[in-house]
């Protein structure tokens, strides 16, 4: 990890997004707040963090990312009190979480004053996107790409470490019908299934897909080696309560 250097480069938004969206009405992941953050890496650093409006960017064709999967994400929620006070919750744990999946995919791991203190400005600067409210959270989705150009398969000399975020509501609205998977795998021994890659999402679209035909939303997976142990679901945690004793993974 380099060693951070203090201070933000922030641009605001000229105006508001807010009054496009129906509050009432959320589809997770249509809607972004007004600011997002972005850090780039080269010469061996992360550079200062930058926040800006939140927009489409420009990166090569030929960067890794989009040859080699060099990604990996985590997902966050904040929510707003009575108060008016916004927390987020368990944000250390989120982001420890994301050096362990960046470690594991090659990516340089982030430095934590650089990912709070930019995350903090960011609500901020956006804390009129964080709706009070039961079911009521913004979603934080920091991530990390590899984005030098050219095709060689090696790992990336340059990165973008980026936070965006959307306001949220419950991810399912109705009961989740799962499909416990006896064939199809999610991660082996040795492979990256602890990591949270962005492969390890794309890999589970297509046996998802195939639950979804017969009539299910989710896929619980099972050990690769053996399909006897559950393991996790697709997108959420999954708690199993066997008597009095509550299990999960
Ligand atoms: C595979 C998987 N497991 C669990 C979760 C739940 O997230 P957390 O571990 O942050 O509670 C998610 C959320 O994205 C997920 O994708």
């Amino acid at each position: 990890m380099n060693t951070p250097q203090k201070g933000l480069d922030i641009t605001t938004a000229k105006s508001s997004r807010l009054d496009q969206v129906d509050f009432n009405n959320l589809v997770f992941g249509k809607y972004y707040a007004d600011h997002m953050m972005i850090c780039d890496y080269k010469d061996g650093a992360w550079q200062t963090p930058k926040i800006m409006p939140y927009g489409p960017m420009e990166i090569e064709p030929s960067s890794k990312v989009f040859h080699y999967g060099q990604a990996v994400f985590e997902g966050m929620k904040a929510f707003k009190d009575d108060e008016d006070k916004v927390w987020l919750f368990r944000p250390e744990e989120n982001f420890e979480r994301i050096n362990i999946s960046s470690k594991r995919m090659a990516i340089p791991e982030f430095p934590k004053d650089y990912f709070f203190n930019s995350l903090e400005t960011l609500l901020d600067l956006d804390q009129e996107w964080v709706k009070k409210g039961e079911g009521n959270s913004l979603y934080i989705r920091p991530f990390a790409i590899g984005t030098e150009y050219g095709v060689s398969a090696s790992p990336s000399n340059e990165y973008k470490f980026i936070i965006i975020c959307c306001p949220a509501k419950a991810y399912y609205s109705t009961p989740v019908k799962v499909l416990i998977s006896d064939h199809y795998s999610r991660s082996a021994d040795g492979g990256v299934g602890f990591a949270k890659a962005a492969g390890n999402y794309g890999a589970s679209f297509y046996p998802t897909n195939l639950a979804k035909e017969k009539g299910y939303q989710q896929v619980i997976w099972t050990d690769a080696s053996t399909h006897e142990y559950l393991e996790e679901a697709g997108t959420m945690n999954v708690f199993f309560r066997i008597g009095d004793k509550l299990i999960t993974a």
